[in-house]
């Protein structure tokens, strides 16, 4: 299978390309700087140049591929554009012969408008889908296990042998590593015939922060212990690391999730999942063990 990978140069979407060349199938990532995707070239997969915001371009990555492996793009510069970014995939894949997409929302879905732009711009996007007529596979996954690679959690636990997260100590996360998303992915696109299903998915661990730090201390070989970190000192560690003003709206996004906790699933029964999209899941303390030089 030919396969185009939007933010294929990306975190996320680097998961999907590597775990498609385990696969046996051609990843194209679609990138407006094709210099990012020389390590991924290197290992197999090509690129096509483009740009989310260019229509024809979309289009044309589109007609040379089986099918599309479909995310939205965050850190962009006017972030009211995304909506119609995704638009312009959505329809280029329509264009091309309703090409097969899978959509990865990047994070949990709140089933209902709350005025919060990052989420309700997940469920516009399952709309979209849902009315193009497009084939499609939704793929929600939880909390990223490499959030605990950001500058509020790395540095604590290299300097002070203490996992700080902006969670309570008693609230439960099913953590996902990057790349088992992206084998989750890779898997639903050899499966159009899921059209129309969306798998949650998470960790097989849903655990609290102290749980969190026990298998963080399995993996790193040292004992580790949990701070929940008040909101404000987040935001510090967020203003120091990307500028003044970005802690703000990391607060923001945690306090919502705090204010919204009983909305928003954090941990998905991987059961069902698995026997439709077998991939072998990582453990958090198997992914702390192969980030161990990151933690040191
Ligand atoms: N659930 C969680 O725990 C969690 C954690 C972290 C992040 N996230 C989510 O992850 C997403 C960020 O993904 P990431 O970390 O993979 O991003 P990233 O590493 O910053 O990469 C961004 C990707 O988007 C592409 N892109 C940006 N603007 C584009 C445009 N105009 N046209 C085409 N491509 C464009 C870039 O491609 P080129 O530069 O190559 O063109 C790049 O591949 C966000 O949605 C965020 O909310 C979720």
């Amino acid at each position: 299978m030919k396969v185009l990978v939007y933010g294929g140069t990306g975190s996320q979407g680097s998961a999907v390309v590597r775990n498609l060349l385990k696969r046996d199938h051609q990843p194209i990532i679609l990138t407006r700087n094709p210099e990012k995707a020389q390590p991924m070239v290197e290992m197999g997969a090509a690129t096509v140049m483009g740009d989310m915001e260019n229509a024809d371009s979309l289009v044309e990555a589109t007609a040379a591929v089986d099918a599309v492996a479909l995310m939205a793009p965050a850190f962009v510069p006017n972030p009211m554009l995304v909506p119609m970014y995704v638009q312009n995939a959505i329809n280029a894949a329509q264009q091309a012969g309703n090409k097969f997409i899978v959509y990865n929302t990047s994070g949990p879905v709140i089933e209902e408008r709350t005025g919060q732009p990052a989420y309700d711009m997940r469920l516009d996007i399952l709309a979209m889908l849902r009315d193009s007529g497009v084939p499609h596979v939704v793929v929600q996954p939880t909390a990223y296990m490499e959030n605990l690679l950001g500058p509020w959690t790395r540095p604590n636990i290299i300097a002070h042998d203490t996992l700080s997260y902006p969670v309570d100590d008693h609230v439960r996360l099913g953590w996902i590593a990057t790349e088992d998303v992206g084998a989750l992915i890779a898997a639903a696109l050899e499966h159009p015939e899921y059209s129309g299903e969306r798998f949650k998915v998470s960790g097989l661990e849903n655990v609290t922060g102290p749980e969190l730090a026990e298998r963080m201390s399995v993996g790193l070989g040292r004992s580790i212990r949990y701070y929940a970190m008040p909101l404000e000192a987040f935001g510090a560690a967020l203003d120091a690391a990307f500028g003044p003003g970005a802690g703000a709206g990391g607060i923001a996004g945690y306090q919502f999730q705090r204010d919204n906790a009983d909305k928003i699933s954090m941990y998905a029964d991987m059961t069902p999942v698995l026997e439709k999209l077998p991939v072998q899941m990582t453990s958090i303390a198997q992914w702390a063990a192969q980030h161990r030089m990151a933690f040191q």
